[in-house]
């Protein structure tokens, strides 16, 4: 039987903001190179389920030619920690909020998302909700480079 193709899941707070770029941003790099993975992302709130993105991260991936505007928010379940196989949080509040409701035994690698990214690990991508649009160009260079170093981390290249 083939391997599993990796599935990976971003979760922030409302899943309008840095979860959809981040999804975006790797969902566009991986249907670029016809992989087939799985890629979504969800809200530890959920406030904003069905809703689409904010305006403003549907704008910056617009401008960096990604189109999110047909991502709908929803929040994050227990069946996720089981579905996916790498589960990346946003901020420590996300992190601690996916721990608080992971199932015992599950088969999900749950950490922050920058953890990932050389030089960065350890640190919060910063919530741009309460921002100015340049708050979301920010977000975006972020979700870049998460997208990249998801790449990398399942061995496809960078
Ligand atoms: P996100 O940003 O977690 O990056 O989607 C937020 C979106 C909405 C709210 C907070 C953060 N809110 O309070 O509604």
């Amino acid at each position: 039987m083939a391997e599993r193709l990796p599935a990976i899941a971003f979760v922030c707070l409302g899943n309008i903001c840095r979860s959809p770029l981040a999804d975006g941003a790797l969902r566009h790099e991986v249907a670029r190179r016809g992989l087939g993975w799985t890629v979504d992302s969800a809200g530890t709130g959920g406030w904003h389920a069905g809703d689409a993105p904010d305006k403003r991260a549907i704008a910056v991936a617009a401008r960096n030619g990604v189109d999110i505007s047909g991502l709908r928010g929803r929040q994050v379940r227990v069946d996720d920690f089981t579905r996916f196989d790498l589960i990346l949080a946003m901020d420590h509040d996300n992190l601690a909020g996916l721990h608080a409701i992971a199932p015992r035994a599950h088969r999900a690698d749950v950490r922050l998302a920058l953890d990932l990214v050389e030089g960065r690990q350890g640190q919060a991508v910063a919530d741009p909700y309460y921002g100015d649009a340049r708050g979301f160009d920010a977000t975006w260079a972020d979700a870049q480079g998460i997208a990249h170093a998801v790449l990398r981390h399942f061995g496809a290249a960078g």
